[in-house]
This record gives structure tokens, sequence and C-alpha cells, in this order.
């Protein structure tokens, strides 16, 4: 794509060549003026989930009561997860909904922990999500004081370091843990590559795949990940706080076991013996009641996504993270906005990270006072996401342009910062 020209015109035309930009009509959009770009954060609600929550709350709930248990409830953590695999590249025996994308982690590390057990070393890197350390933080203290998390640092606070992975997972690494896709800068790491590096060295490798879900295709059986966990409600659409899943490989089914074993991962579980013996596959993982009706939502938006196609919603992220690149470069660095994702497009998601040490002034005034949501994570980091079945060109070229007079009309400066929970 050649992009050269930074006026709305310009931006209607990609729009009217997009062959996704149907999909826009498929959400609910109840504030028409809104400029949304946090799919990454929050996806939208797609109109398909209203009606079939609707149908699932009258009918199953409603109607069919707790019969419904066997009309379908209970397999239906398999089922969404089956679904969820074909966008991991996965088998559909190999993903299981459950719980938070935290819990999972833990689970999964666990698990592994006790597949490599004289091995006391999980890696994974600075710019991992502040959950997964915690997570991880704990799993070493459960596991014993012998244990380390060892954490490699990022060059430049913004990419991976592949060269520092390597240098530290050696033969005492048990597990190798990161996300796949930045949440600050949306680097992505090569997942085969890194894989392989665990791999070499007896190590297993868990992918935090939550900003890729949905936004790119992945492949996690062809580069031999062993385990995975993400969540539901950025790119996938399936509501907020939507059940997270998890990804074994096929061949450690046997082998894994669930240290927050309930009954739900319990062989027959309608038996209620007082002893724990797992599910074979995936449903061990499972540790209470799923929640029916948010992993409905869940399964509507899987759907959506597979109806566009993921190589499709891929290939328009890309075009339209490099269209927003452009814009920044000629409206948004000569006046002091920084690029903070990559420009190497295999390298960066569906978000674009755009700096300034005005940062978290800009990003509220956009977001109170100019209908742009975005959002901003310390020290600098304005995040714009970009949700390539209902952001439009014309969206991004609204959002930088008002970002841009944001700075240049001094609009900020006025702007008190108020305390809030989420930001
Ligand atoms: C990469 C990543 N991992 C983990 C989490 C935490 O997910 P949860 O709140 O579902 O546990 C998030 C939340 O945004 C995330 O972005």
């Amino acid at each position: 794509m050649n992009i050269f020209r930074t006026d709305r015109d310009y931006a209607l035309d990609l729009d009217s060549q997009d062959e996704l930009a149907h999909f826009r009509g498929r959400f609910v959009f109840a504030e028409p003026d809104l400029i949304y770009l946090l799919g990454n954060s929050l996806g939208r609600l797609p109109e398909d989930t209203v009606d079939h929550l609707q149908s699932v709350i009258e009918e199953e709930w409603g109607r069919r009561l707790i019969r419904s248990w066997n009309d379908g409830w209970f397999d239906l953590p398999e089922r969404v997860g089956s679904k969820m695999a074909s966008l991991l590249g996965a088998r559909a025996d190999e993903v299981i909904m459950a719980d938070s994308t935290s819990v999972n982690l833990f689970k999964t590390a666990m698990a592994a922990l006790q597949l490599r057990p004289n091995r006391r070393k999980i890696v994974t890197d600075d710019l991992n999500f502040p959950s997964d350390h915690y997570i991880l933080q704990g799993a070493c203290r459960l596991a014993g004081p012998a244990y380390q998390l060892q954490v490699v640092p990022s060059p430049d606070g913004l990419n991976g370091s592949p060269e520092g992975l390597a240098e530290v997972i050696d033969e005492n690494t048990a597990l190798v843990t990161l996300s796949h896709t930045l949440f600050k800068s949306g680097y992505v790491y090569d997942m085969a590559t890194i894989t392989d590096l665990a791999h070499r060295a007896g190590a297993l490798m868990l992918w935090d795949v939550s900003h890729s879900v949905g936004a790119m295709p992945l492949d996690l059986d062809g580069c031999e990940v062993d385990l995975a966990v993400g969540c539901s409600y950025k790119y996938v659409n399936g509501g907020p706080g939507g059940p997270a899943f998890i990804y074994a490989r096929r061949d450690h089914h046997d082998t894994l076991s669930n240290l927050v074993s309930g009954w739900m991962g319990q062989k027959n579980p309608f038996e209620f013996s007082l002893g724990y013996e797992p599910t074979p596959g995936m449903r061990r993982f499972l540790t209470g009641t799923p929640p029916i009706l948010s992993l409905a939502a869940v399964e509507a938006g899987i759907d959506l996504i597979l109806e566009a196609g993921i190589d499709k919603v891929r290939k328009k992220s890309v075009r339209q993270t490099e269209y927003l690149i452009a814009l920044w470069e000629n409206l948004l660095a000569p006046i002091g906005f920084r690029l903070k994702t990559p420009r190497q497009p295999e390298r960066r998601g569906s978000h674009i990270t755009i700096g300034h040490d005005e940062g978290l002034r800009i990003d509220r005034y956009l977001v109170e006072h100019m209908q742009v949501l975005t959002d901003f994570r310390p020290p600098d980091n304005i995040r714009l996401g970009i949700a390539p079945l209902y952001n439009s060109f014309a969206d991004i070229n609204t959002a930088i342009t008002r970002m841009r007079s944001v700075v240049e009309d001094g609009l900020y400066l006025d702007y008190k910062l108020q305390t809030m929970v989420v930001t």
C-alpha cells in the first residue's frame, strides 16, 4: 500500500476498498460518533452476541433450567475451546475455556514445573504483563525456596530480547514464559524461534497470547508450543471478564496435572467420590462450574471472527497499523510524539503505542473531551488499539487528527488530572 496522504478523503477511499468494512455493522454502536480504539483491551459488543445471549437466557436458563446442563452446557468449555482452537492453530481437543488468564497461567506454570522436577528456574522478560509476573512469583514461592524467576531485561523498554533470552535459558530452566504480543509496545516475539530456543535447552514453552488471539493467525501446533493461555475479551470480543483459555499440546495431555483440582476436572464428578482422578484430556484443567452466560458470549465473538477469516483480519490489521504509522510520521512526529511500536509488520500486533512527555494528559483529554477512546500506560505511552472487524481507516484518521490538535492547540494544558481506578 502506498501511503502518502493524510486527508480524510483518502481514509474514506481506503474504507471503500476494504473487504471487511461491512463487519462494522455487526457491532453495537450506541454512540455513533465515538472513536473506539481500545479493542485491544475490551472488544466491542457484537450484535449477534445480544441475540445469542438473549436466547440462552430465556430458553436455556429461563425455560430449560437445570436440564440445560445435559443439553450442552456441560460440554460448553470444550465446544467453545474447539472453536478457539481454530484461531490458535491448534487441534480441537487441545483447548479448553476456563477461569481467567491469570489463574490459567498459574495452573499451567505449576503443571510445567511438575514436568521438569529437577529444574529450578522460570524465565520471562520485564515487558511481560504484571499479572503474569505476580503469578510466576507466586508459583516460585509455592514450589519452594530453590525456585527462581529470572527476568530478562528489554534493551529499550519496547522490544523483546531474543539474545538476552538465549543467554539465560539453560539446563536449569524448567519453563520459559512470555507474552507473544507485548501489552505496552505491541512488539511480537517470533514464536517458532523462541519456542525452539526453550526446547533446545530442554525447557517447556508457555505463551500468553492475550494480545494476539483474534488479531492474527497463530500456529501453536506448528511451532510445537507446549502450553498457552489467553483471554477472550480483547480482539475476540467475548465480553468483560469473559472466560480465558488453556492450550496444551496433545502429547502432554496425560502427564499434565492441574493443582487447582476441582470437581469439574474430575473424571466422574457426579459419582461424588472423595478421591480426585483427572478427566482424560484438557477437561482436567477445569476447576469449578463454568460460567455459561459468559461462555455463550465468547462463542458468538469467535463465530464472528471465523466468519470474517483470521487471515483477512490480520491483513487489514497490518494495513491499518501501517496507515496509522504513516499518519504519525506526517502529523505527530513533528510535534514531539514518538513511535514506540516496531515498524516491521511481522514484529508488531494490532495496537500502536505513541509516546509523549505529556502522554497522560493528552490521553485523558482525548477520552474526556474529544470522543476518542485510547488508553495510557506508564511512563509515557498512549495506546491505540485497532480492531479490524469494526475500526475504519476514517476512525484512525480522526483519532490522529484530534491527537495532533490536542498538542498543537495546547488543549491539554488546562487539563487537571483526576485519579481513576481503571485507566
Ligand atoms: C497479556 C495479558 N496477560 C494477562 C492479563 C490478565 O488477564 P486476566 O485479568 O484475565 O487474568 C492481561 C490483561 O489485560 C493481559 O493483557
